[in-house]
């Protein structure tokens, strides 16, 4: 089916998915810099109207970080030490990219990266989530779960028809739930940026935080110091404010167009994107990919409430059984310099599920050397290290 050895990254976010053909052998070309004749790793893309580049490449695996968006700095795990990637901005309007044709922005759907596996999944495991990490209360939680769960909540939300049941349940946890606004929901043990205003704001944060939760304003939160501390949660900010200078965009020959900021997330993509389509389960498509005999691993940061590991790693075990994929290496700890660097289990010698032990949703930005050894096995078709 596929003319050379090839592989495909394509890290959608959260849930992250790699995919690689059951051939071993990779081009001995350097793989530092991009190259026409070598190109192994075609995708990189993020979440729904938010740009590749500022995110995927620069805070998480391209091969410059930057240094509080005055400059930038090698970025010692680079992924394209490993492969060539191409980072997309898709669909036009997003990072760089325009379409000048502005009826095009009105006509946006699924095509533009539908990144949820299972939407019910997914969206429950968050209470489940906030539950088991201390955020909310068993009562909280109890709520939830019998009176109207978080997929429901949403997909009324989204419809506009919101039952009594459900409206019942949100006025009772708004409290409990007004409190995640405080926390980066992207990494729940990690701190927020608090000298910018969160940039990527979760879908059920969004709605959580709409006027129907009515959420008390504490603002003697917000004024709290920001600590010291090693990694730095403006990291995304920065890369938005160094892809702002106009000597960068002269440099990489970009332009804004319709717009007068370079932005992480494009409000006008956001906007016009049917939220709908959110509901359109994708993890079929993994089914699909494993069937043709590509190996696929399915990962995720253990800290991230937004995807949460436990909706991700019930999908794939689902898909397993589905398709009759037993299980050749049992759930176990994987290592890094003899530490714990995740959990993984293998179904069929081909689909593996993965978690990244501290990392958050774009998991190389908080655990760059994990990911990046998780990255290398992964293509290297090499089992993780179990020591
Ligand atoms: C503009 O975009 C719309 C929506 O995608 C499309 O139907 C139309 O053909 C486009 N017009 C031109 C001139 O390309
Ligand atoms: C929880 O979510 C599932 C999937 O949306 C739904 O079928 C179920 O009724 C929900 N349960 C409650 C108690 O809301
Ligand atoms: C953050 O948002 C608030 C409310 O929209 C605004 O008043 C404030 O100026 C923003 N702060 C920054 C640093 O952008």
């Amino acid at each position: 089916m596929f003319p050379q050895p090839w592989t495909f990254i394509l890290t959608i976010i959260a849930t992250s998915l790699l995919m690689s053909s059951l051939v071993k052998s990779f081009p001995e070309a350097d793989k530092s810099m991009f190259s026409e004749v070598d190109f192994n790793f075609p995708v990189a893309s993020v979440g729904p109207g938010c740009t590749s580049v500022g995110i995927g490449a620069f805070t998480e695996h391209g091969p410059f970080v930057t240094n509080q968006g005055e400059a930038i700095e090698k970025n010692q795990y680079s992924w394209n030490k490993e492969a060539n990637i191409l980072y997309l901005e898709s669909p036009a309007g997003v990072g760089f990219s325009y379409s000048l044709n502005l009826s095009f922005y009105k006509a946006l759907d699924d095509e533009i990266g539908n990144p949820l596996l299972d939407f019910d999944t997914d969206m429950n495991a968050v209470d489940e989530y906030y539950w088991s990490h201390g955020i909310i209360t068993d009562h909280a939680y109890k709520i939830m779960t019998s009176l109207c769960n978080s997929s429901r909540l949403l997909r009324e939300y989204i419809r506009g028809q919101l039952s009594n049941d459900c409206l019942l349940a949100a006025r009772k946890v708004s409290e409990e739930y007004s409190f995640t606004s405080f926390i980066d929901p992207y990494y729940v043990i990690g701190n927020r940026c608090l000298s910018y205003n969160v940039s990527q704001a979760g879908f059920l944060k969004e709605m959580l935080s709409s006027e129907m939760f009515q959420f008390r304003k504490s603002h003697d939160v917000l004024q709290t110091q920001e600590p010291e501390q090693q990694l730095d949660e403006c990291n995304m900010k920065y890369s938005e404010k160094y892809l702002n200078r106009k000597d960068v965009q002269k440099a990489l020959h970009a332009r804004l167009v319709g717009t007068t900021n370079y932005r992480l997330c494009r409000k006008i993509v956001l906007a016009n994107y049917d939220p709908l389509n959110r509901e359109i389960p994708t993890i079929n498509v993994v089914g699909f990919l494993v069937k043709s005999g590509l190996r696929v691993i399915v990962y995720s940061g253990d800290q991230d409430s937004v995807i949460p590991f436990m909706g991700t790693r019930r999908l794939v075990e689902s898909l397993a059984k589905k398709l009759r994929l037993k299980t050749t290496l049992p759930y176990s700890a994987w290592f890094v310099d003899k530490q714990v660097g995740g959990w993984s289990q293998v179904y069929g010698n081909h689909l593996m599920f993965a978690t990244i032990r501290g990392a958050s949703h774009g998991t190389p930005t908080t655990q760059p050397k994990r990911s990046f050894l998780l990255f290398e096995a992964f293509l290297q078709g090499k089992p993780l290290p179990k020591a």
